[in-house]
């Protein structure tokens, strides 16, 4: 018995319901052309982007996320532009369909586009990934424009943007006022405009994220923007319950696997002490 199926546009799915074609920017315009939600994940190492990948993840993010949840910082300011390059590297072995997108770190682009370029240039041949992320509109308008003009794709980054988290002092909802919300909406056009592939729109009211969807023909990935973007992403820790002291209202958790780990890790230690690991049929 075939594990095919088809889809609307006659492609063959896999047994999951999965497309099994390599995700291209261009694929994710056609996915909100046709009203096909995109899933988003981050991912930093390779098992992890593996089973990401296997599971049908359309983009892995290498976000600098990574900066929290792999290396312990309180914030995204840290991380370097070697260790991203690092995380993207295994996440890019890992993964055989998904489109990895990797963020610029703070400091790497911000103010020189010459070196936002150099930044960039850096992440595509030294890990393999597909495409950049940075954090930023009319600001940044330079950098983006110049990376776009090497042919690497940019996906920008509007609403709650970590990076500067010094300038707002919290990460409470951003765009909740009129001026701030039509310079989001400036911002998001103006992306587009320079020719990035996508946005993400992080902690931002869900119906100004709805009308920023509506009004741009790029797709756009929320998080904490409700469900009227064209697709959404979670940080994998935050998701899988591993990372047990972040909980925002935006936070749905699919597994706990905190308790999961530990339980685990502790039957383990019970284990060895006891003398009961390993058993005989566990040694050669
Ligand atoms: O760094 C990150 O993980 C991100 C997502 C939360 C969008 O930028």
């Amino acid at each position: 018995m075939s594990t095919e199926t088809t889809s609307a546009g006659g492609t063959a799915l896999s047994a999951g319901g999965v497309d099994p074609r390599a995700v291209t920017t261009a694929r994710l315009q056609q996915m909100k052309g046709r009203g096909e939600k995109i899933a988003v994940l981050t991912a930093y190492d390779y098992s992890f982007a593996r089973m990401l990948d296997g599971a049908g993840i359309d983009v892995l993010l290498v976000g600098d996320s990574a900066s929290n949840v792999m290396h312990g910082h309180q914030t995204t300011l840290p991380i370097t532009l070697d260790q991203m390059i690092d995380h993207a590297a295994a996440v890019v072995r890992g993964t055989s369909r998904a489109l990895v997108v990797v963020d610029l770190p703070f400091g790497t682009y911000q103010g020189d586009s010459q070196q936002a370029l150099q930044s960039a240039v850096r992440i595509m041949k030294e890990s393999g990934a597909h495409a950049v992320k940075v954090e930023g509109g009319a600001i940044i308008a330079e950098s983006v424009g110049r990376i776009l003009s090497a042919g690497i794709p940019v996906m920008g980054h509007l609403g709650l943007t970590p990076q500067s988290i010094h300038k707002f002092g919290s990460y409470t909802a951003r765009a909740t006022g009129r001026e701030e919300a039509d310079r989001l909406l400036d911002d998001a056009r103006l992306l587009q405009d320079l020719g990035c592939f996508a946005l993400v729109l992080e902690k931002i009211p869900a119906e100004l994220a709805t009308r920023v969807s509506t009004q741009l023909a790029i797709p756009t990935i929320g998080i904490g923007a409700g469900s009227g973007t064209d697709g959404q992403v979670l940080v994998i820790q935050d998701m899988l319950g591993i990372n047990q002291g972040f909980s925002p209202r935006f936070l749905r958790r699919y597994a706990q696997l905190h308790e999961v780990i530990t339980g685990a890790a502790r039957q383990y230690a019970t284990d060895v002490k006891a003398g009961t690991f390993p058993s005989r049929d566990e040694s050669y």
